[in-house]
């Protein structure tokens, strides 16, 4: 007898209430899916759901209650190596591996909002198949870029070549939408460390940026002999201008908005404070280990979250996953994960109040999934839960189709 059939009567509740948003797609639902209190945490309903079956079959189900409501999808399909994991098999023909993962972005893209992405996991032997494939779905328009993950720091000695890194492919539903609502990331230390306070300005932190441009487009105005407070003439550079006309540049220097170095001799330099950065940092698509984490970060990570069954083979670590968020969603919006493995989208989802579902047909979404989110809504406290003072709280719903 397996876990579904041995939980409690009272656990098999109405999946519609919890993750279905009309009548008709209730009922459409609860004939497919049942809610299994043991494998369930905190309070029912909370719109957070993990569901145990085929991927296909779930996405097609869920286009009836979350069509067009997903902002974020993260896909981390078996990448198709030929490998025998101890939790599944990584072998398909490659026409047959294509095919499956088209089929299963074709229903994605029904699930997603209009100013939705999706970021897809894969390495070098099926990328560039796989780009071409969900062109044909998202439409090359849509395509946002490849980003390169450095996914171990140590030599693979083993291979003829070290593959060091693998490949986020980013679509969105459509470009003009999410350009829109794509969030920067926070500034990092060594970016916030390039603002200092030289002359003790009461406006906080600054640094120096050129005072002169490139003087394709310029002005006459541009063109002048800047005197310093000091009396010392200052000329731009040849092929640049100053950026402000003289008079502009005069009234810049009386608010001290403009740098002359230490001793007032220094080519000037315009102060720009910390205070007035209205954006954070432009993603870029080099992910470092030292940023996003690595494999085998992961790995340690599940070894203290599973100290007595087995360890699962290709986890993602949180702090990828959670750059994905930080830059595709908001708290409250929905993040869906069709392939769970492990749970990682899961709990960073849910660390990060993100709302979400996850599918997964192996039996490790209980032993790992659900195990690994029980853990999270108690306050689990590896992963990103210390850079984001994770305490704990929140519930999930376990569904089995
Ligand atoms: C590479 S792993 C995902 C790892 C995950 N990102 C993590 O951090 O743990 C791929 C997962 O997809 C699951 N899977 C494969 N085919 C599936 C299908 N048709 N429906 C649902 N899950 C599937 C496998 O069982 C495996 O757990």
């Amino acid at each position: 007898m397996d876990e579904l059939d041995s939980a409690p009567q009272n656990g098999h509740e109405d999946v519609a209430s919890v993750i279905s948003c009309s009548k008709s797609s209730d009922e459409v639902l609860n004939k497919s899916m049942q809610r299994v209190a043991k494998w369930s945490a905190g309070p029912a309903g909370t719109g957070n759901a993990l569901i145990q079956g085929d991927n296909l079959a779930a996405l097609k189900l869920l286009t009836k209650t979350h069509a067009n409501k997903v902002k974020c999808v993260y896909l981390d399909p078996p990448y198709n190596n030929g490998e025998s994991y101890q939790h599944y098999f990584d072998s398909m023909g490659h026409e047959e591996w294509l095919k499956s993962v088209s089929d299963r972005l074709e229903q994605i893209k029904l699930l997603l909002r209009e100013d939705g992405s999706v970021w897809i996991s894969i390495d070098d032997s099926e990328l560039h198949y796989l780009k071409v494939a969900a062109d044909a779905v998202f439409g090359r328009v849509n395509f946002v870029g490849t980003i390169v993950w450095e996914r171990r720091t140590t030599r693979e000695n083993r291979k003829v070549l070290s593959r060091n890194h693998e490949y986020l492919l980013v679509y969105s539903k459509k470009i003009s939408a999410w350009s829109k609502v794509r969030n920067s990331l926070p500034l990092t230390d060594e970016v916030k460390d390039r603002y200092k306070n030289l002359d003790a300005d009461p406006r906080g932190p600054w640094q120096s940026v050129s005072a002169n441009v490139q003087d394709g487009h310029a002005t006459p105005q541009q063109y002048y002999s800047l005197r310093a407070p000091n009396g010392r003439l200052h000329s731009p550079p040849k092929g640049r201008c100053w950026g402000f006309p003289e008079q502009r540049m005069l009234e810049e220097i009386a608010k001290n908005n403009v740098w002359f170095g230490r001793d007032g001799n220094a080519v000037p330099r315009l102060k720009q404070f910390i205070a007035n950065r209205k954006a954070g940092l432009t993603p870029e698509t080099l992910w470092r280990a030292e940023d996003v984490g690595t494999t085998s970060q992961a790995k340690k990570h599940l070894l203290a979250l599973f100290k007595e069954i087995s360890i699962f083979d290709t986890p993602k670590p949180e702090h990828l996953i959670q750059r994905i968020l930080e830059i595709s969603t908001n708290p409250g919006e929905i993040v869906l994960d069709p392939y769970l493995g492990s749970g990682t989208t899961a709990a960073v989802a849910h660390k990060m109040k993100r709302s979400y579902l996850g599918i997964e047909i192996g039996d490790h979404i209980k032993t790992h999934c659900a195990h690994r989110l029980q853990q999270v809504v108690a306050g689990e406290s590896g992963g990103i839960s210390r850079s984001i003072d994770w305490k704990g709280g929140g519930g999930f719903d376990f569904y089995r189709i």
